[in-house]
């Protein structure tokens, strides 16, 4: 079975994810959109990595250019968060805002912890996160700006024992 992995984010924990998967399974990791047409025709299986902004999925608007494609695939998705993975409604939430319950519906998905290092933040981001944080505070919520590293390959075994599975059913 010929998968690969699409991938979107901004410091590099969906980026070091994906390494790992490509190690672990043995297929390539590309970057939303800079995959070509047949490797995306070719791959039986397609794992899509994508970190949250704001409650915006980075790969969101690959995922609406893709769809048509999309839907004939297996589809794993995993999502880069600080939100903790046991907020699963949260976390599912922003996926089927992003990119639909049609696609969401047909994802097997996985939810594994991000990292922040503000200093490393665009100016940008220092501000959104900040204001974030506060409005956050006064929802009675809870978004952290101190920096933390959740990234660990040992997040990976779910995803990685349910792809070995789907290629062991089909052989
Ligand atoms: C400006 C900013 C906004 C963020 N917004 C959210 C959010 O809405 N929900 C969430 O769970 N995590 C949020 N995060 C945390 C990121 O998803 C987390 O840092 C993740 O590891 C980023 O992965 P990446 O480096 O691959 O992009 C935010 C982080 C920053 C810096």
């Amino acid at each position: 079975m010929q998968g690969i992995i699409i991938y979107k984010g901004k410091y590099g924990a969906t980026q070091q994810y994906a390494a790992w998967l490509s190690a672990a399974l043995n297929i390539p990791a590309v970057t939303g959109g800079g995959e070509t047409k047949d490797q995306l025709e070719d791959a039986d299986y397609i794992i899509m990595g994508t970190s949250v902004y704001i409650g915006k999925l980075q790969l969101r608007d690959w995922v609406k250019k893709n769809k048509g494609l999309l839907a004939g695939k297996k589809l794993f998705l995993y999502l880069v968060a600080g939100t903790p993975a046991t907020e699963k409604e949260k976390l599912k939430g922003y996926i089927t805002a992003g990119i639909g319950a049609d696609i969401s519906n047909k994802c097997t998905c996985f939810f594994l912890p991000g990292k922040l290092e503000f200093r490393k933040l665009s100016w940008m981001d220092k501000c959104l996160l900040t204001i974030g944080a506060k409005l956050a505070k006064g929802r009675g919520e809870s978004i952290s700006v101190t920096d933390y590293n959740d990234v660990k390959a040992e997040r990976l075994s779910e995803l990685i024992a349910s792809v070995r599975k789907l290629s062991e059913v089909s052989v």
